[in-house]
């Protein structure tokens, strides 16, 4: 069995081939670029884990780790022209660099690649996987259309922000080490809890993310500090703001949301302190983070073999970037 970080080599070392032709150079080039500049390598490295918590890694469990970074990256893609963002992984996001055509062409070609190495599966696994694939890939687009639609609302409910962030983000975690944990032949009963780890996982991981955007040290966060402000995201944040709030300072964030002037973000992240958003993130991280450990618990292995999904898990909540 190997850490997260020995998988994220072993990965990375497969990974970093080509998954491109050279021509047209113009789609293919942004591919590579982005896919050169880092990433953690969070979901790949998870569905190994999710094999290798049942035996040995499946020859087939590099196609779909592959596949799923791939989509992962062509989500990041379209998710920065969607979020204005000009910053990723410390470097300028393609269509900053590119322009926005391309950044959706060059999207929708890593996703196409994508499904190429879902087709290699065994005929066994095939199906059962692409439904899951499938599954998981629509509910990201409904999360990130959520995401959007919330940006225009002011009356989003924690609930609604959390089912968003389920959707969008957390599912991917849990179908990579679903899948992982299919192709080791892990009982129904053991993909359940090992998908409801990751989903709840998935949301502290998510909420990790929103406290960073806010509030992470922009060398290490590799993308620009306050963009979710700038946007209106409803993160737990703002709707825990909103909801803490006196008078005066709600209807500060109110207009501050409505007239976007200079100083936004900081006057935006004063209001968040004074509201004690740090604490509220913890407990919020914390609860989640706990759900996941028990339904780690849960997975009928010897609790030696999950030794490195429970500290995948702390340290994904604990990341600075
Ligand atoms: C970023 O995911 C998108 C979210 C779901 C928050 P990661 O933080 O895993 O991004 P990379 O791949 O490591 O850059
Ligand atoms: C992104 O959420 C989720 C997906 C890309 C599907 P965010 O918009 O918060 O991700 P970052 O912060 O840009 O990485
Ligand atoms: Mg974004
Ligand atoms: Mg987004
Ligand atoms: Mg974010």
């Amino acid at each position: 069995m190997h850490s997260f970080k020995e998988l994220v080599e072993i990965f990375s070392e497969k990974f970093n081939a080509s998954h491109f032709p050279a021509q047209p150079a113009t789609l293919y080039e942004p591919g590579n670029y982005f896919l050169n500049i880092g990433g953690k390598r969070i979901r790949p490295a998870a569905c190994l884990m999710g094999n290798e918590l049942f035996g040995e890694i499946h020859p087939n469990a590099y196609d779909v780790a592959t596949a799923i970074e791939l989509f992962h990256n062509f989500t990041l893609m379209h998710d920065d022209i969607m979020d204005k963002a000009t910053l990723r992984r410390g470097q300028p996001t393609v269509h900053t660099k590119y322009n926005e055509s391309t950044a959706l062409l060059t999207g929708d070609v890593m996703m196409i690649v994508a499904y190429e190495y879902l087709a290699r599966l065994d005929k066994n696994f095939l199906p059962r996987i692409l439904q899951l694939f499938n599954k998981t890939a629509r509910e990201v687009c409904e999360g990130q259309q959520l995401d959007m639609d919330f940006e225009q609302r002011n009356n989003v409910s924690l609930t609604e922000y959390i089912r968003m962030i389920e959707l969008k983000t957390s599912v991917l975690l849990a179908a990579s080490l679903q899948t992982g944990a299919i192709l080791g032949g892990a009982s129904e009963g053991n993909c359940h809890h090992v998908y409801e780890f990751g989903r709840n996982l998935g949301i502290a991981f998510q909420v990790q993310d929103d406290y960073l955007d806010a509030f992470g040290d922009p060398e290490k966060f590799g993308k620009e500090p306050g963009g979710d402000i700038r946007q209106n995201k409803k993160t737990f944040l703002l709707l825990h703001a909103l909801e803490v709030a006196d008078t005066p300072r709600k209807e500060k964030l109110l207009r501050l949301m409505q007239e976007n002037p200079a100083g936004k973000v900081q006057q935006v992240l004063s209001i968040f302190r004074e509201c004690n958003v740090d604490e509220w993130a913890r407990n919020l991280k914390q609860q989640y983070l706990n759900q996941a450990h028990h339904h780690l618990e849960a997975v009928a292995v010897t609790s030696k073999r999950k030794i490195h999904l429970a500290q995948l898990a702390d340290f994904l909540v604990a990341r600075e970037h």
